[in-house]
């Protein structure tokens, strides 16, 4: 039987990862990615189209004959793109655009787990002055403001400053028309991305990403700067309380809708000190950089897994793991988060580890080549240094050996990726 020819939509480190892990599946034959970057390149064929032409993609697929599409990022499936794919005929894996408001609307994603009863925050809507301070009143500080809109992890603002909580408010409904303040969850959080389809679902290992920029989790939110798996924080009992009161409901839900939700179910959780979940916010995809730590450590054929879900038989697939830890270190260009120097030189990337049973190697994101072939920075994450190890400690060592050799002017990367697991070792 011929190879899957697999389409690939994106262009970060996610989508890098994801390319790799199609490339080590028996089961593939080519792969494509759009736009794709640096390392996709490697692995597969770049093509020119922008994640939001939607009408580009769709002919791309149908050129290449696609047996499969994967779409990495959230817009395009929050515009509809699979809904227009499956029309088409064409296996996607990721959720039809009404599967994807869960992400694209926070407020939709609260109203369907206060139906269902998924223990998440409580929430209120703000649409006016007026209600403000009794909002304010009703929880404890810190505040949690969320607007309604996909700000890339950048629409949320957290604190314990009334005034700064009252200004976020006052900000959000005025550019949306309303926002959400919703109950600060305390606790440690982690992700647990779900394959699912309506024949069933994978959990795939927990990991936990640092969303902000400075070490010791301190300063401003970022797309995330390093991330590593297992969580050791999501332990078998709070797995197994995750699968119980978030994963089983939400399934039950989404297999009954008039168009099953088929891609994956990223659960950001907060694990409270008695082993509690709350569901911090769904997305509709894998995560990033937390497909960098998870693909790797699916030792069986990752483009059937996506094929099985994007067709509705992911009960048929038996997953493996291999049982290590991986963790990734993201170098960031020079104003990161704030803005991104970009057109710089990058050297050193080609680096890889291979002792034993420790892998080190680099997961490219804004990377591209100029007009004299140089590798150059193009985008605020601009690689990642990923080590995949027995134990957590030996895979960190590994990530930091790699990105130690990497140079790029100005660019900057947290040293205490995994932290919270390596003070548990
Ligand atoms: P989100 O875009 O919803 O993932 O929010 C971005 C970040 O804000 C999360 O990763 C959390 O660190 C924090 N956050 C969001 N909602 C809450 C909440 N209800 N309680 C505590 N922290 C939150
Ligand atoms: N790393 C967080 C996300 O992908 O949303």
């Amino acid at each position: 039987m011929p190879g899957l020819t697999v389409l690939v939509i994106g262009g970060g480190g996610r989508e890098h990862a994801i390319c790799i892990g199609l490339d080590d599946s028996a089961s593939v034959d080519s792969i494509h990615a759009a736009p794709g970057n640096a390392g996709t390149s490697l692995v597969g064929t770049n093509h020119p189209v922008a994640v939001s032409d939607v009408e580009g993609l769709i002919t791309l697929a149908d050129e290449l004959e696609a047996d499969l599409v994967v779409v990495g990022p959230e817009a395009p499936l929050v515009n509809g793109l699979a809904d227009s794919l499956r029309a088409a005929g064409v296996a996607c894996f990721g959720p039809h655009s009404d599967g994807a408001r869960l992400e694209g609307s926070k407020l939709h994603a609260k109203r369907v787990m206060q139906s269902l009863g998924v223990p998440t925050g409580g929430c209120l809507v703000i649409e006016d002055a007026s209600a403000i301070e009794t909002a304010l009143d009703s929880f404890e500080p810190p505040w949690v403001v969320k607007r309604d809109v996909l700000a890339a992890g950048k629409g949320v603002t957290v604190t314990s400053d009334r005034n700064e909580a009252h200004d976020a408010l006052v900000t959000g409904f005025g550019q949306d028309g309303f926002v959400l303040l919703e109950e600060h969850l305390s606790g440690e959080e982690a992700s647990v991305l779900v394959v699912m389809d309506e024949s069933g679902y994978v959990c795939l290992p927990a990991s936990q990403d640092h969303k902000r920029v400075g070490e010791g989790d301190t300063g401003p939110n970022t797309g995330g700067m390093g991330a590593y798996a297992p969580a050791p924080v999501v332990t078998p009992a709070v797995l197994q309380r995750v699968i119980d009161e978030i994963v089983e409901p939400m399934h039950h839900h989404l297999r009954n809708q008039d168009v099953p939700y088929r891609g994956c179910l990223y659960v950001g959780l907060m694990i409270d000190s008695g082993g509690k979940p709350g569901v911090i916010e769904f997305n509709v995809r894998f995560g990033d950089p937390e497909t960098q730590v998870t693909i790797p450590l699916i030792s069986s054929d990752l483009a059937e897994l996506l094929l099985a879900c994007a067709e509705g038989r992911v009960s048929d697939i038996e997953v493996e793991f291999h049982p290590h830890s991986a963790a990734t270190v993201v170098l960031a260009s020079e104003g990161y988060p704030a803005s991104s120097a970009t057109g710089r030189v990058i050297s050193g990337s080609e680096i890889e580890i291979e002792e034993g049973e420790i892998r080190a190697f680099v997961h490219y994101a804004g990377t591209s080549f100029d007009d004299a072939g140089n590798l150059v920075s193009s985008g605020g994450r601009v690689l990642s240094a990923t080590g995949i190890a027995p134990g957590i400690g030996e895979a960190v060592t590994a990530a930091y050996e790699v990105i130690g050799c990497i140079g790029l002017e100005g660019s900057h990367y947290r040293s205490d990726i995994a932290y919270r697991a390596l003070q548990r070792v």
